[in-house]
């Protein structure tokens, strides 16, 4: 008779750390289950196509440090809300039941989802369908408030980081503003983080308005003690007093489908033009350069124990859960809870979402060291 199988599956827009929890689940499950494992590939798209490939230890080998994913990405197949060709009309439809179906034909018996909210939202409603899931949290936003951190984040700090300190070799030559674009939704930890650890001299989050005149005025403060350049690192989802996030692009059937982009080159344009601004400004967006290339030590880490915990709640058939860091530790909780506003951490959490507190430490512990958020 055929081997029991489980799935495993990668939603959304990838994250280094990825290919480090593959790696870690399916050794974990060979040395202690007897299961065969498969992964669908381009995330629910293949669920739905079946569309997979055999994993063991030569398929996962040699993966454990590389960004990306062997599983490959889709951002936009959400199976409750999937668009199908229907007489030549493109119609949305729930194909949920085609998923659990091609489940059934191949033996899997439970379902490894690794992504974010949106991802993790389709996981929960297959496990409201009965299907026995786990979930692993995936983003380099680090804006789950279930979980401590996501993996993926501590690469992007680490990138964001290294960048900021090329521009100030650069910056201090040209006594030049230089503005960086960090990712991160509408969620600042990114450049909050990097900010502090690359030595920004002003941090612009989403979770405080910053105004032109502010950000002017640190400027000022630094020429009056002989410092002619300044280091702006910007989250790509920050706002202006009294204006609105910039907006790059609509992608049509993602989860969320706003793509931040471009408040870099408005916060230059802005500066340039301000009177009491004499240095040329320059900005640079990093992108997608933040989710590539390999994954940090620390992601590598904290991905496998992400992977072989959730090898743990299969074993103990303790279904309908997403692993989650609590208190430094490997822990879980309920897939009802990750996208329904469950609030483990100490920062403010709206929904499922974990943003900066203003009033928090690190905020503070910035504000202290000198840093501008632009708020005052
Ligand atoms: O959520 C992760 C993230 O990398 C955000 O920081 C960024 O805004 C978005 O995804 C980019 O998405 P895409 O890969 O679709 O351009």
């Amino acid at each position: 008779m055929a081997k029991k199988r489980i799935a495993i599956l990668t939603g959304g827009g990838d994250a280094p750390g990825l290919n480090a929890v593959i790696h870690a689940f399916v050794r974990a499950c060979l040395n202690t289950m007897d299961y065969e494992l498969i992964g669908y590939k381009f995330g629910y798209r293949g669920l739905y196509n079946n569309d997979y490939m055999k994993l063991d230890r030569q398929t996962t080998s040699g993966i454990l440090h590389k960004g990306g994913t062997i599983l490959f990405n889709s951002n936009k197949d959400n199976l409750f809300n999937f668009t199908v060709e229907e007489n030549g009309v493109n119609v949305k439809k729930d194909v949920s039941d085609v998923a659990v179906e091609n489940m059934k034909k191949e033996g899997v018996e439970v379902l490894v989802v690794l992504g974010g909210d949106g991802t993790l939202t389709s996981a929960r409603d297959f496990a409201r369908k009965g299907v026995k899931v786990i979930g692993v949290p995936k983003t380099i936003d680090n804006d789950l408030a279930s979980t401590e951190v996501t993996f993926g984040f501590d690469t992007a700090v680490n990138i964001v980081t290294e960048n900021l300190g090329r521009l100030h070799t650069t910056a201090e030559s040209h006594h030049r503003i230089m503005i960086v674009e960090a990712m991160g939704r509408s969620a600042g930890w990114i450049a909050l983080h990097a900010g502090i650890a690359g030595s920004a001299d002003v941090i612009l989050i989403p979770e405080i308005e910053y105004s032109i005149d502010n950000i002017v005025k640190k400027v000022d403060e630094r020429k009056a003690r002989g410092k002619e350049f300044t280091i702006i690192v910007v989250t790509e989802g920050a706002v202006e007093k009294g204006g609105s996030a910039s907006i790059g692009k609509i992608v049509e059937d993602s989860a969320d489908s706003i793509r931040f982009g471009g408040v870099a080159a408005k916060i230059a344009h802005q500066l340039e033009n301000h009177p009491g601004v004499t240095n040329e400004v320059r900005y640079c967006t990093l992108g997608h350069i933040q989710r590539g290339g390999d994954t940090s030590p620390a992601d590598r880490l904290l991905s496998s124990r992400y992977g072989v915990k959730a090898a743990e709640l299969i074993k103990e058939e303790n279904f309908g859960n997403m692993v989650s860091l609590q208190d430094g530790k490997m822990n879980y909780v309920s897939l009802e809870d990750v996208v329904g506003g469950a609030k483990i951490t100490g920062e403010t959490a709206k929904g499922g979402d974990k943003v900066v507190d203003p009033n928090g430490e690190l905020v503070q512990t910035a504000k202290k060291l000198g840093i501008s958020f632009g708020d005052e």
